[in-house]
C-alpha cells in the first residue's frame, strides 16, 4: 500500500513517515521544506514541492499511484495566525483544496486530515467530545474547521472517504529518539522548557499566572506523537469498514497546567527550572481537556504514553541528543 505523507518533513509528519515504513508500507514524503527537514524523513522517498503549485501537484499524481494521502502539512501557529489570517488561509485551506482536488483527479478515495482543537474555540465543557460546538476563536482554527466542512460535502458528492484527527497538544518524541519537535522558532511548551534546562541563560516565560485554573495557568492534555500516528494507522483501516468523512478528538483526557509541566519536568531532568511571569498570550484558552472515549472505541485506538513523565522522557531524550547529524 503507497502512502502519500503531505508535511512528512515535519514534526508529526516524520514521526508517521518513520511509522508508516517500519510497518512495511510505501511512503512517499510531499514537503516544501518551509518548517520540515529533509534529514526528519526516515525512509520512504521525498518529493520537495508546494500544495499552492497545483501543476506540481498534478505531476505527483501522474508519476504514482497512491492508496491514502495523510495530510500534515499547514501552518499552525495560533498567534501568528491572528496577525497573519490571508496566510492561514491560503496555504492551510486553498493549498487543502487544490491537494484533494488532485485527488479526485485521481482517483485517490482516502484521506486522513490533521485537525486540531483550536476547532472548538472556548470550551463549554470540562472535557471536549465529538459532540462540542465547533467555534473556533483564532484564524488557524477556522482554516481547520473549513477543511472538516469541505471533506464532509466531498464525501457526499464525490465519494472522498476521510478522517479528521482533532489533535490537542502534541508532545514528546520518537521513543527511539531518532526524531523530536525541531521549530525555529519554537513557541511550544514543552520544548521551551527543556531547551532552558540545555541552555539556562535562553529563559523561559510564562504566559499568564491568572486563568481560572487551579494555580492560574493554563491547562492542556498532552499526548504523545507516536500515539498520535497510531491513531492515524487505525484511521486507515476505519476508512474500509465505515465510508464518508469522520471527526475524531485525540488526547490523554487528563490535563496539566503549565507549572505542572514544569515540575514534571524539573523531575526528568533532575534540575531546577527558573521561569518568569509574562502577560497571557493572544487566543490561549484557559483549558483544553480532551474526551477521547469515541476514538478509543471507533478506532480501536489505546495511547501508550497515558503518563506525562513518559512523554517528557521521550522529549528530553531527544533534545538532550547533540543535533550534529540532524
Ligand atoms: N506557553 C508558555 N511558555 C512557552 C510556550 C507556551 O507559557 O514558552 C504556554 C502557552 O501560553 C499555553 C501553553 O503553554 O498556555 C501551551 O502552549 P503551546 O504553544 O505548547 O500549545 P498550544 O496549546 O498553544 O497549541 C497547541 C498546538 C496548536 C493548536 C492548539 C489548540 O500547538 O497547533 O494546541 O488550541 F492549535
Amino acid at each position: 500500500m503507497h502512502i502519500l505523507v503531505c508535511g512528512g518533513a515535519g514534526y508529526i509528519g516524520s514521526h508517521m513517515v518513520k511509522m508508516l515504513v517500519g510497518e512495511g508500507y510505501e511512503v512517499t514524503t510531499f514537503d516544501n521544506l518551509s518548517t520540515g527537514h529533509a534529514w526528519a524523513v526516515h525512509g520512504g522517498r521525498l518529493v520537495v514541492g508546494d500544495l499552492l503549485d497545483e501543476a506540481g501537484l498534478r505531476q505527483l499524481f501522474a508519476a504514482q499511484s497512491f492508496d491514502a494521502v495523510m495530510h500534515f502539512s499547514a501552518k499552525s501557529l495560533v498567534g501568528e495566525s491572528v496577525r497573519q489570517p490571508a496566510q492561514y488561509y491560503r496555504n492551510n485551506v486553498v493549498g487543502t483544496l487544490n491537494l484533494l482536488d488532485a485527488m479526485r483527479a485521481a482517483g485517490v478515495k482516502r484521506f486522513v486530515f490533521s485537525s486540531s482543537a483550536a476547532t472548538f474555540g472556548n470550551p463549554v465543557a470540562d472535557r471536549i467530545d465529538e459532540s462540542h460546538p465547533q467555534q473556533p476563536i483564532n484564524p488557524y482554527g477556522e482554516t481547520k474547521l473549513m477543511v472538516e466542512h469541505v471533506l464532509r460535502d466531498y464525501a457526499v458528492a464525490y465519494g472522498l472517504h476521510s478522517v479528521s484527527l482533532r489533535y490537542f497538544n502534541a508532545a514528546g518524541a520518537d521513543p527511539d529518539a531518532a526524531l523530536g519537535e525541531e521549530h525555529d522558532p519554537e513557541t511550544h511548551l514543552i520544548p521551551n522548557v527543556l531547551k532552558a534546562v540545555l541552555d539556562p541563560g535562553r529563559g523561559l516565560k510564562i504566559f499568564g499566572s491568572d486563568y481560572p485554573t487551579p494555580d492560574g495557568t493554563c491547562v492542556r492534555d498532552y499526548i504523545h506523537v507516536h500515539d498520535l500516528c497510531r491513531a492515524h494507522l487505525q484511521a486507515l483501516h476505519f476508512m474500509d469498514r465505515e465510508p464518508g468523512a469522520h471527526g475524531f478528538n485525540l488526547g490523554n483526557g487528563r490535563g496539566f497546567s503549565i507549572l505542572e509541566i514544569i515540575r514534571a519536568a524539573e523531575q526528568v531532568t533532575g534540575t531546577s527550572i527558573p521561569f518568569e511571569w509574562q502577560p497571557r498570550r493572544a487566543g490561549d484558552p484557559p483549558v483544553l481537556v480532551a474526551d477521547a472515549t469515541l476514538a478509543r472505541t471507533a478506532l480501536a485506538w489505546q495511547p501508550a504514553f497515558g503518563n506525562i513523565q513518559q512523554i517528557l522522557e521521550t522529549a528530553w531524550a531527544w533534545h538532550r541528543k547533540p543535533a550534529a547529524g540532524r
